[in-house]
């Protein structure tokens, strides 16, 4: 099998995994949450769980064999020394049932299921389905990045001062404070600073070009797997806050066209 073959395989298993965890978002969504602290400032709902098992019964009957990165099922979460999170061999699929999970528990209508798959650590496919507004956003290695099903354009691109940024609030407290700085500087650079608490959907709206540029130095793999290759597609890259190649598992990243990168990494440096 081709590796374009074997990306529109995965994509097609993503498509199906995200319906299945939305499925169970949709039938739940008005029930009261049940709302857990899996640790200080990270939370669970009992959706996420129940929508984490259908998706993960998706994938391990289509492809038994293949490694599973799951958010609720920390039984594979392993770090290297250097804090980047280890992506085993072979293919290796990132799983977030609910991106945004603390808007869910408050019903704040901006949340998605992200199902990304890497092989040999790059990743290939992915999925970010809004299942509130049904935008379901496509990528694979050697495809157009879809919205919908309709070719997304490229990134046009734009200074950074026109550029609309989008970030992630990290909830480790060397993290924030690097953050924070961060922050400071962007906001003097650029249009204005989003933070939508939704990593993997603020990356698809990077992809569909209703963000300009996405910045999270604190993001696990399934928040950011689905997303490589949709951003991809549309000629936008991934970098290292210092301006060095990033790679999945890793998890500070700037991500947007290549020239405003450029420009936002000249001004945090
Ligand atoms: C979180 C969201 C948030 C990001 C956090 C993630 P979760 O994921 O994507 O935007 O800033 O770092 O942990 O917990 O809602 O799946
Ligand atoms: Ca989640």
């Amino acid at each position: 099998m081709s590796d374009a073959q074997l990306a529109s395989e995965l994509l097609d298993t993503a498509r199906e995994t995200a319906l299945a965890a939305a499925d169970v978002i949709h039938e739940r969504y008005d029930a009261p949450r049940m709302v857990y602290e899996k640790k200080p400032g990270d939370l669970v709902t009992d959706t996420d769980r129940l929508a984490q098992d259908a998706a993960l019964s998706v994938i391990r009957k289509r492809h038994p064999g293949h490694s599973i990165l799951a958010e609720e099922d920390s039984s594979n979460h392993r770090m290297n020394d250097d804090g980047s999170w280890i992506i085993p061999d072979g293919v290796t699929w990132t799983v977030d049932p609910i991106d945004g999970t603390s808007n869910f528990t408050t019903g704040l209508p901006f949340i998605c299921v992200a199902i990304g798959a890497a092989v040999d650590g790059k990743a290939v496919a992915g999925v970010i389905y809004d299942p509130l507004r049904d935008e379901m956003f496509t990528g694979a290695a050697g495809q157009p990045t879809q919205l919908n099903g309709v070719d997304l354009p490229l990134l046009a691109e734009r200074e950074l001062r026109l550029s609309l940024a989008s970030m992630g609030w990290a909830w480790n407290s060397s993290g924030s404070t690097n953050l924070i700085h961060a922050v400071q500087v962007l906001a003097r650079n650029c249009l204005t600073i989003r933070a939508l608490g939704s990593a993997a959907l603020s990356m698809a709206y990077l992809a569909a070009g209703r963000v300009g540029l996405y910045m999270n130095l604190g993001l696990k793999p399934w928040d950011v797997g689905a997303a490589v290759p949709m951003i991809e597609g549309v000629g936008g890259e991934f970098r290292s806050p210092d301006g060095s190649p990033w790679r999945l598992g890793q998890p500070a990243f700037l991500a947007g066209h290549p020239a405003t990168l450029d420009e936002a990494i000249r001004v945090l440096s």
